[in-house]
This record gives C-alpha cells, structure tokens and sequence, in this order.
C-alpha cells in the first residue's frame, strides 16, 4: 500500500488488490506508477455517467457554469485551451486540459508563437525539433495544459493545401524523424502528444465530408510512416480526421483504428475526434475514445446516446447513402468498448505522470493529492523566444543569390518593401494560430535597429486610406432611407461633411430591424470624420449613416471599402440595405486577444500601419462610378475595452499608383529588400477551387516585384510562405529568401539572416512547380463528372458507395489513388517534370563539398553510409547532405516504387575549411515496400548523395 494515502482513497480502495508502490519520481512523462490492474479497478470504480464524462469534452473552463475567476482572468490558467474532460474529482482522477498546437501553445492570452512547422521541416534537424518539442511542452506545463494537439503529421500532397504550413513537409521519413523528436521533446516536459489528423486529411475544401480513394501500399509508405516514427516515439494520443478514408470517417473506420493504429502500429494511447468529426455513437465502439468539443448539454454521440446503448445495446442499423450498415450491439459489448476507451485515457495519464493524485497514486504525506509542479511561466519566456528565433534563423532557405546577400555596408540606402516587413507574419490562420506576445518586432525594424540605412515605402497597399470627409455626406431625414433610423433633430446635420454619429442601445437587434436608438445622457447625434479614431466606451453601441459618394478616379470603378476596429463585441457595415448578406462586412467578435497586433488575424485582415496595429480590418468590394452615391450604415458595438474604427478605402488605381512609388523609390535606392506573403490558413485551400490560381501570391504581388525589379537589378525578394509559390520573377530578382512563417521572433530572424549574422541552412521540405504542372488531380483527365475519368478534387457530389442509386454529400479525392506514393519530389521524378526549385534544396553564405562515400550492410539488415561534407567557403555555415534510394532493379507486379526515396539527412555546421566524416544509418525498413505485410525489396539499388533531390553527387550500388 502507499504510505501516504487519505482515508478517503483507502476506503474506496480497500477490497482492491493493490501493487506496492514503487519510489515515486515525479519527472513528468513515464513516471506513471499505477499499474495497469490499478488503471483497471479506477475504470471499475467508475459510474455509467463518470466514465461518460471521460469521454467527450466539455466547454473551455471559462465558458463553462461555475468556472472560477482565477480561470478567466490569470495568464496561467485555465483560459483558451480546445477543450477539456473534466475528470473525477471523487477518485482523485484530475482534469485533462488540450491546447492547440502545432505552432505553439495556443490559448486565449500571448504565448510564444513558434515558427510555423514547415520552417521546423525545413531545418531537417532533428535535434531542433526535439528543442521545439520541448519549448512548447514546457510552456503547456506552464499554463497549465496537458495535452498538445500536435505535431500534425499529414503530408503534403497538393501544394495549395491550407495546412500544408502546419505539417512537416511532403517527404515522409522526414516527416517522422522530426515529428518523433517533437513527441519526445514535449512529452518529456509532461505534456502529451497528440498526432493529427488520422488520416490523409492533407486538404480543406470539403474536408467534412471528401473521402480519400487511396490504395493499401500507398497509405502505408507515405502518411503512415510519420504517424508510426510518431507512435513508437511514445505519443500518447492521436487525432482522428474529419475526412473519409475509403468511404468511411476518420473517427468511425475501423480498419483505421482497430486493423492498422492498434494492430499494426501497437498503439496504446487514447485517439480523440477533430473537433466535430464524431458522426456516431459508434464512432465509439469503431475506435475512437473521446469526442469533442464540448457538449455539456451530453447531447453528443458520446453523451446520453451512449450512456443508453451501455445500458440498452443498439439495434442493426441499415446502411444510409453517407454511411454504412452497422451490426447490432450488445450492452456488454458496449461497455466493454467504454471501458477500453477510458482505460486508453486513463493510462495515457498516467504515462505522463498525471494520476498521482487518484486513489491508487501517491498523495503527499498530509493525504492531499501530490499536484506535479509547473513551471514559472514568465521565466520561460526568454528561452521560449531565443528558441523560436535560432529556430526561425535555421529555417531560413536560401533560393537565390547572385551576391547580394548578405546585406553590407556596400549595399547602402536599402528599400524595404511590402506589407509584412513592418507587420511580421508571425504564423499561419486558423486552429495553429498563436497570438505572439508584443511586441513581436518587424523585419522592418530589426533592420533599422541593426544599423541598416533602411526606409520603407509600403509598395502594396493592402489598409488604403481613410475615407474623406468631403466624400461623406450626413444623411437628410427628407429623404426617407428605410436602413436609416433619424429624428427630425438630425436635418439640422444634413449634407454637412462626415457621417451622422448616434449611440444606440446595445440590445440585440432582430435580423433585419433597426437598432433602437440609446436615450439616456449625452444622447445627442454628432457627426464624426470616417478617419476619427475614436476611443468609445467598453460596452457602448453606436451607428454612423451617411452618402458616400465616389469622384472620379482615372484608375476605374473598382473600390474596397474596409473597416478597421479594434476593441469591439461585433461590428457590421451595411451598404445600400440591410437584407443583402453580401452587402455587409461583419466583422463579428474578434479578435479575442485585445492588447496585442495579431490577433490571429489573416494577412490581409489586420492593419499593417505600425502605429495603428491592433486594428483588425474587414473589406467589401464595391463598384463605383464617378459621382455615384451608396447609403452606409456603420454599426459598432464596443467591447469590454474602449473600441476604435475607421472606414478606409482602396481606390481602384491603387495598385499603379502603389506600385509607381515603389518603382520611384526603387530607383534611387541602391538596393532593394521586398517582402511577399501567402495566406496559408485552416479552412480552405489556396486558390479555393483552383490549384493552379492558388500557387500565385495574393493581389498584385507578382506585378510589383516585376515592375521593382525591372527598376533595380539589386532586388531581394524575402518570402514569407507556408507552401510553393509560383514566382515569375525568379529569373529577374537577384536574390530569393525563403523566411517562412517565422513565428514570435521572425523580424529579429530575417535581420539576422539578411545580414549574414546567422548562414541560412534550411532545405525545402516542399518541391516548388515550375509551371502548372504539379501533383494536383489528374491533369489529363477530360470529364468531370462523377462517373467520368477526372479524378474529383473536393467539389462534385458524388454516387454513395452504401446505397447504389443514391446520391449522397459524399465527394472523393483520388488524387492519393491516381498519384500513388509519388508524392512531392516522387511525382516530379516519376513524370520526369523539372521543378522550380527541388525538394532538399538551399543555398549557402559558403559552400560544401561531399566525398568518400561508402555504403555497406548493417548487422540489422539496414546500411550504413558513411561519407565526407567538407566546407569549401570563407564562413561558418551548416549543410545538409542527403541520402536517396534508388528503385531496385528487381520490381515484383503491381507495387509501386519511387524513383528514388529520401532515407537518411543530417544537419551539420562547419567553420571554413573543416571537414566532418558522416555516418547515417538506412534501417531496413527503408529497403521494404509494403504489400500486406513489409516485405525487403531485392536486386541492385543505388544510393545516392547530393544536396537535393536533384543533385545528386555521388553513386554506390548494393545488392539487396
Ligand atoms: C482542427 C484541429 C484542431 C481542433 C481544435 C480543428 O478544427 O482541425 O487541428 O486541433 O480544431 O481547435
């Protein structure tokens, strides 16, 4: 027994037989010390509805009844984590917390935004994710989580993924080196893993209800790989997707859960649903053990549902056209699936060092349960920040160079260019997004602070400028405007310049009535200018009407109206009606964050004014002929901090008159640094329907780095992308930096790098497409219809594969079927298409050669390859050598094999001159193709050497 244990648990123990305690080291993950008949009993000891509540999340803490203020208001608490399952207080089981990942700890409040994953991908240094790992593990622990949703482990297969920034890139044995070392990183600070999503979910569009056609070989050699590197690193949880994998659900396909994840890969951790991918109950019994989000209602799949058919047993279900039949199942069997699934949490917890407080665990000697220690969340904080920088600097890639980097004195008056040199692009949109903490410095800035003689001339204009009061005209009650609502008293205001101010009161208005107006004191109307940045008081509601009416303006008819708030509980401007939902932006409640810049904001939704940066915009696009009127009605309510707003406009001859004065600048600058963006975001793909059009950058990008470039050959252009982009540019600029999403730190970064204080070292983990011909759905297909021979990237409903003859929400890719497992690089190879830049590739302040190599079998039926990277330059610079496998001359029918495969990499820094003999070991199942089982490939294979997929140096071959 435990010495220490209260009565309580002993009481509730007693007829248990218990394993003597082992000396407890608390040392987060592994130290675990409940055996697994312990782990059994707690589950025994639980009711029907306990074990419910184990299995389906429950809302944020502070959205939920009851939560305390220390949850709301600290910065280490309980606030802003995806979910929670609130555990059993009664035997000691404490709560179990999920934060956002995988660029960091997500939460309501500032955290360390980490470089986005790619740019850890691109370091190809396994040894800089297990510090990743660790940073944001420590840092959960901190905050009080204790569950990472992350690494996301998805390969990328079309280049206009939306996440393909969160994932580690398009290879997978790179993939699953890194993700192994980020499991082991943040689990060894006590947080658990979980890697996402399970499976194929590698798109956005219609990601709730495609479904991936991808064959047996395929599924094992590409995305599985990472997720078993993942699985055997010790990751205590997995994610299902909200995707179909041959037809089935993530979250209910039982070959995935049962046949590969459990069987196949031995996986013992808990698998927890994306957030709404349960469909059904037996979602459960087919694998997956919790479903979130929340549902305190226990209307979920999970909740009463489940409780019933533990006590009730389900009957035969028939098949429907969107899911299969489903067998009948017994109560016992019912219960027998709960209780694995809270046995599978329950010992995940335990894993991590979580349950010493339970009835079994061991509890201080006062009898209080023993609560591991977090660490001080502030004095983290300067190590978190140096990690993402030294992280974000070794992402740097290096595409281009003709000498111009790195900037020196002789690069002299430098001009910066483009909206994310002054407002950094910390990380990608969506669910990975972290709210970095201020201030998060510019490129901009870390340049000037540097000593570079550096100016900045926006070049694209994606703010505009506030309207005028002279197009503004205050609205006439005579004229009877149904949208606006004005007394007699406010005549007294019509035609003058500006808008019509009124308070009005902040009851919610039912859709498509007008607000009422606000009676109380100082309720008189006064006109404000558009530009006024007002601070008006938290939890006020307001309203400005008035004409806007266009001049005349040479550049065309095509304007953007924008609203920019901060501070505000919602906002809406309306355009000549109230009806017309595309006649409104509404820019709801956001952001969440009210003292900082970012805000989880899209690129082209925050302001880019550094002295205005926490104004988060909206943007309606508008035709306008000169001299045309349009009615506005502008409504505000503030939030629980004073809000700003200020309409803004983009005229139409914005982009010539933007990119003239870049060109002007350009000209009499001696050199040139252009910042260009993406907007990688969860929830929908690049170019939205298009793959083709999502490989361009945004707006007018390309044309102004054309038209810079033409003006100064000494052009550097810095991407900040999460994914491939297309550069028609490439051939005219002189030099191409690959900076990436680069997180917290990514100004001090790119300063650094820029200026050759740190040697960019980073390689693509993505091939970059040359032209439109890139892995995407079958470029020869001719028919698109379901039935035709186009593979259907997300977008045509399709025939139910349950119910012939019905049609049914479902839609496929086959896209995995058509590619196979040529995917990134291998498609290349295979179709023989060049790229724009290779998968591996990157540039150096110094160079490297490799030499001696030399390729012999290994003891455990793997190789070993040794060889030489010498540095041949004048700095201290790190390389990347890389190991490709070739295809083996002996290819048994219909499987599948690469060209050639990535097997081995390493990441080693060398000062001028030195030289380092490398050893990597290929393990045998690098030599397998997966059919049924893993079977070794036979016959003569080559390895290769070289510094990309596509330079290859140096040759061996090896008999199999
Ligand atoms: C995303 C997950 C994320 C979850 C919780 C989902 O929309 O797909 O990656 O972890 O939300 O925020």
């Amino acid at each position: 027994m435990h010495t220490g244990r209260s009565l309580l648990a002993l009481a509730v123990a007693v007829s248990l037989v218990a394993t003597p305690a082992q000396a407890h080291d608390h040392s987060a993950w592994g130290s675990g010390t409940l055996t697994d008949a312990e782990l059994h009993s707690l589950v025994a000891q639980m009711t029907l509805s306990e074990e419910g509540g184990m299995v389906h999340g429950e809302g944020d803490p502070p959205n939920s009844p009851g939560a305390t203020a220390s949850c709301t208001a600290s910065a280490v608490g309980c606030v802003g984590e995806a979910g929670w399952i609130p555990g059993v207080a009664r035997l000691g089981i404490p709560p179990l917390r999920m934060t956002d990942g995988p660029a960091g700890i997500r939460l309501r409040h500032v955290e360390t935004a980490m470089p986005a994953p790619v740019g850890l991908a691109a370091t190809f240094d396994t040894a800089a994710a297990r510090r990743y790992g660790a940073t944001v593990g420590k840092a959960g622990r901190a905050t009080n989580q204790d569950v990472w949703l992350g690494p996301m482990v998805n390969q990328v297969n079309f280049p206009t993924g939306g996440r393909n920034f969160e994932t580690l890139g398009e290879d997978p044995y790179l993939a699953g080196q890194l993700a192994a070392q980020e499991v082991t990183g943040v689990q060894s600070e006590g947080l658990i893993a979980e890697l996402k999503h399970y499976a194929e979910n590698d798109f956005e569009n219609g990601r709730t209800s495609t479904s991936v056609a991808i064959d047996d070989q395929t599924l094992h050699e590409t995305e599985l790989q990472a997720f078993e590197a993942g699985i055997k690193a010790g990751a205590g949880s997995v994610m299902c997707s909200y995707n179909r994998i041959n037809n089935i659900y993530g979250c209910g396909n039982d070959t995935l859960l049962h046949s590969i994840l459990r069987q196949q890969l031995a996986f013992t951790g808990f698998v927890q649903s994306d957030w709404g991918a349960v469909h059904k109950t037996t979602d459960l019994y087919y694998g997956t053990d919790i479903e979130q989000p929340a549902n305190a209602a226990g209307t979920s799949s999970f909740g009463a549902a489940l409780q019933a058919a533990v006590t009730n047993g389900t009957p035969a279900v028939a098949a429907t056209a969107d899911f299969p039949a489903y067998p009948a199942i017994s109560a016992s069997q019912w219960k027998a699936a709960l209780d694995t699934a809270v046995f599978h949490i329950l010992s995940t917890m335990n894993n991590a060092g979580l349950l010493e407080g339970t009835v079994f665990g061991s509890h201080s000697t006062d009898g209080t349960p023993y609560v591991p220690p977090r660490p001080d969340l502030a004095g983290l904080q300067p190590a978190e920040s140096a990690t993402a920088q030294a992280i974000a600097e070794d992402s740097a890639t290096l595409l281009k160079n003709n000498g111009v980097l790195p900037l020196s004195r002789s690069s002299g008056d430098v001009l910066v260019l483009g909206p994310t040199a002054i407002a950094p692009y910390v990380d990608g949109g969506g669910s990975s997004h972290v709210t970095p903490y201020d201030p998060a410095i510019s490129p901009y800035s870390a340049l000037r602070s540097a000593g570079v003689h550096a100016r900045y001339v926006p070049g694209y204009d994606l703010d505009g400028q506030v309207v005028p009061s002279s197009s503004l005209s205050a609205p006439d009650p005579a004229a009877g405007y149904p949208n606006w609502t004005l007394t007699p008293a406010d005549a007294g205001f019509a035609g003058q310049p500006g808008l019509l101010r009124q308070q009005i009161t902040t009851d919610p208005v039912p859709a498509g009535a007008q607000p009422v107006l606000y009676t109380g004191p100082d309720a008189a109307p006064d006109q404000l200018t558009a530009g006024e940045v007002a601070n008006l008081p938290a939890g006020t509601a307001w309203r400005w009407s008035g004409l806007l009416t266009a001049p005349a303006n040479p550049g065309g008819t095509a304007w953007q109206l924008k609203v920019f708030v901060q501070n505000q509980a919602g906002s809406q401007l309306f355009v000549d009606g109230l009806d017309v939902a595309s006649r409104r932006i509404n820019l709801g409640a956001y952001p969440a964050a009210p003292a900082t810049s970012y805000a989880g904001l899209a690129e082209a939704a925050r302001s880019h004014d550094p002295a205005q940066p926490a104004l988060q915009q909206g943007t309606y696009a508008v035709t306008l002929a000169a001299g045309q009127a349009i009615h506005l009605d502008l409504r505000l309510v503030a939030g629980t901090a004073p809000a700003q707003i200020q309409l803004r406009w983009v005229p139409p001859d914005s982009q010539t008159t933007s990119i003239a004065a870049a060109v002007a600048a350009a000209r009499s600058a001696r050199t040139v640094v252009a910042f260009a963006y993406d907007e990688g975001t969860e929830g929908r793909d690049r170019g939205i329907s298009d793959q083709v059009a999502g490989l361009t950058l945004p707006g007018y990008q390309d044309a102004l780095i054309t038209a810079v470039a033409a003006a100064n050959p000494r052009t550097v252009v810095v991407l900040n992308t999460g994914d491939p982009v297309y550069m028609p540019w490439a051939g005219s600029v002189a030099s191409i930096l690959e900076m990436w999403y680069p997180g917290q730190r990514g100004g001090s970064a790119t300063a650094n790098v820029l200026l050759g204080k740190a040697n960019p070292g980073g390689r693509l983990p993505v091939t970059f497409p040359a032209g439109t011909a890139f892995p995407t759905y079958d470029p020869s297909c001719t028919d698109t219809s379901p039935t035709g021979n186009c593979p259907l990237y997300p977008g045509v409903v399709g025939p139910s594969p349950f119910l012939p003859g019905a049609t049914t929400s479902y839609r496929t890719i086959t896209g995995m079927a058509v590619n196979g497992i040529y995917l990134g690089y291998r498609w290349y190879d295979k179709h023989d298409v060049a790229p724009l830049f290779p998968f591996g590739y990157g540039l150096s302040y110094t160079r490297f050669a490799y030499s001696d190599l030399r390729v012999r079998h290994s003891h455990d039926g793997g190789l070993d390859v040794t060889f030489r990277v010498r540095n041949t330059g004048r700095v201290v610079g790190s390389d990347v050598p890389q190991v490709y496998l070739g295809a083996p001359s002996v290819k048994p029918s219909g499987v599948q094999f690469a060209v050639q495969s990535l097997v081995g990499f390493t990441r080693v820094t060398l000062a001028p001159g030195r030289s380092q003999r490398v050893s990597l070991h290929v393990a045998p199942r690098q030599l397998s193709y997966w059919s049924t089982n893993w079977v070794r490939a036979s016959g003569w294979r080559t390895v290769s050497l070289g510094s990309s997929s596509r330079d290859l140096v140096l040759h061996a071959t090896v008999q199999m």
